[in-house]
């Protein structure tokens, strides 16, 4: 069976675009022959310093019951911590022995630290060595990503194949399954993002909802001018949201709906599909336990793995004996 690992940062609220890039996909390998992991990243949030690291144990409990009240089966779908794994830290160690400072110097996230006049940190430098440990030590087959994280997952292959050589063939080398098709749109036309500040929170109330919608930017056209539903934010958000947009679509191409009230009719489909989400969102997000439970019941399983690999890659190394 292949071993998909999907890792998020628990930084903001889930939105429309994490929806789509993210909880979409999970919630249809469920129903495949795949062991899904889930992996929350709260690690990689102290190498970012544009975030408050304080809340990061908030936004983790938060993150796991958005994605339980989306429909992640977490019976189906393995949810860690990161920090619950110093195993992970640990490889990352041996790792750094084969790894030089230039070439992490090449890496994106460090080349973007460096022109923003930032002195980068070395929890940010060395990144993407921590994100190789996270793939590498549990074995993944699969790791579904952006375009942004692609050279993080090249770099975890060039790990693999520096240590199988230089210690003894172990890693396997991940596939990458870029989804490129998953760049959801914000409200401003620009990709969805938090630091964009564009995004549609799906469990936020529904003024702040409404507000973000009524923003939504649109050309000047007034009512009972025919609209372009192709070139329409509003629309492309509708279109995504239901199975059927052929009726607004005929209204925009008569001339017979405004902009405004086609935001109300988008306000009406993002709170329906997303009604049962929220009202279980809602309930579970007072349960003190909810987060813990479901953390601690994989633990164990998953400590075990992390052991067992991290013993042999210590023989493979030379710290213990075979
Ligand atoms: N770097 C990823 C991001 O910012 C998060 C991440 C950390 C990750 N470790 C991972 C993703 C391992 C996939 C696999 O989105």
């Amino acid at each position: 069976m292949k071993k998909v690992l999907t890792g998020i940062k628990p930084t903001g609220e889930i939105h429309l675009g994490n929806y789509f890039a993210v909880i979409a996909d999970i919630l249809e390998l469920q129903k495949k022959n795949t062991e899904i992991f889930l992996f929350i990243a709260d690690l990689h949030t102290l190498a970012d310093s544009t975030i408050d690291i304080k809340q990061t144990h908030k936004k983790t409990d938060e993150l796991v019951k958005s994605f339980v009240a989306l429909g992640i089966n977490p019976k189906k779908t393995i949810i860690y911590r990161q920090s619950d794994f110093p195993q992970l830290t640990e490889l990352m160690w041996v790792l750094f022995s084969i790894t030089t400072f230039p070439h992490l110097q090449r890496s994106h996230a460090y080349k973007s630290a460096v022109a923003s006049k930032k002195i980068p940190t070395l929890a940010l430098s060395i990144y993407p060595v921590l994100m190789a440990s996270d793939i590498l030590l549990p074995d993944f087959d699969i790791i579904p990503v952006g375009r942004d994280q692609l050279q993080h997952i090249e770099y975890t292959r060039e790990w693999a194949r520096k240590f199988n050589k230089q210690f003894g063939k172990y890693f396997k080398e991940p596939n990458v399954f870029v989804k490129d098709d998953i760049e959801i749109m914000g409200t401003d036309g620009r990709k969805m993002s938090k630091s964009y500040k564009n995004t549609l929170p799906i469990f936020a109330d529904k003024e702040i909802i409404q507000k973000k919608i009524a923003a939504i930017k649109t050309d000047s056209k007034g009512r009972g001018e025919k609209l372009n539903p192709d070139k329409c934010n509003i629309f492309y958000f509708y279109d995504l949201l239901t199975n059927d947009s052929s009726s607004l679509r005929e209204k925009y191409l008569s001339g017979s709906v405004g902009y405004k009230e086609a935001k109300n009719e988008l306000l009406n489909v993002f709170m329906n599909k997303f009604d049962d989400s929220r009202k279980k969102y809602n309930k579970i997000i007072k349960d003190a336990n909810f987060t813990e439970k479901i953390l601690s019941k994989n633990r164990k399983k998953i400590n075990k793995l992390l052991d067992r690999r991290l013993h042999e890659i210590k023989i493979l190394v030379g710290l213990r004996k075979k």
